[in-house]
């Protein structure tokens, strides 16, 4: 039988617990589902690419059906390259769907076989954005629940880099 590739797009800056619940769930009804981070010039990202990809390669090594990818430019161009004929996204709040049903239209505009599938997120992550998350970082609040400890730490060094030189010379209190 064919094998159904799908894409679950994002800018993840960073990538979240939201994230990784729904990345888990899409794992278990694709074949194979295929991170794709937006390359955006024109945004102030607080993670780079390189960055973001690599948080999410970290979270998401355990899945062997998932793998991490960027793409810049249409976002169907980009599924049609790679052969997915499903696009993943999560919505949280009936805030979300106003944006994603025009998102999702139009897309199927510019490209009518390639299917946009809509997962929920587990009650706990509903509330969670990477922009809030980044908010409370900045801001000195606590992120625990909100993002994987992995995700957590790259923060807390991208907010204070002191705190990178001291782990560096295996200071870190
Ligand atoms: O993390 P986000 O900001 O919710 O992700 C939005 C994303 C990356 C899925 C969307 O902006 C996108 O697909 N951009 C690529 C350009 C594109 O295809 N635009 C037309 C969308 S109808």
């Amino acid at each position: 039988m064919k094998k159904v590739v799908a894409i679950y797009p994002g800018s993840f800056d960073p990538p979240t617990k939201g994230h990784l619940d729904l990345i888990e769930r899409g794992s278990r009804i694709f074949d194979e589902l295929v991170v794709a981070i937006l390359r955006n010039p024109e945004k102030d990202p607080l993670f780079n690419i390189a960055e973001r990809r690599r948080m999410l390669e970290t979270m998401t090594e355990d899945f062997k059906n998932v793998s991490v990818d960027t793409f810049d430019g249409l976002m169907v161009d980009y599924a049609a390259r790679i052969k997915a004929t499903a696009v993943l996204r999560g919505i949280r709040a009936i805030s979300d769907y106003e944006y994603e049903l025009q998102m999702a239209l139009m897309n199927r505009k510019l490209q009518p076989q390639l299917e946009t599938v809509f997962m929920l997120p587990a009650e706990q992550y509903s509330y969670i954005s990477s922009r809030l998350v980044r908010e409370i970082a900045q801001l000195g609040g606590s992120i625990h629940d909100l993002v994987p400890e992995m995700v957590e730490q790259r923060l807390h060094e991208k907010l204070d880099p002191s705190l990178k030189f001291s782990e560096a010379k295996g200071k870190r209190s």
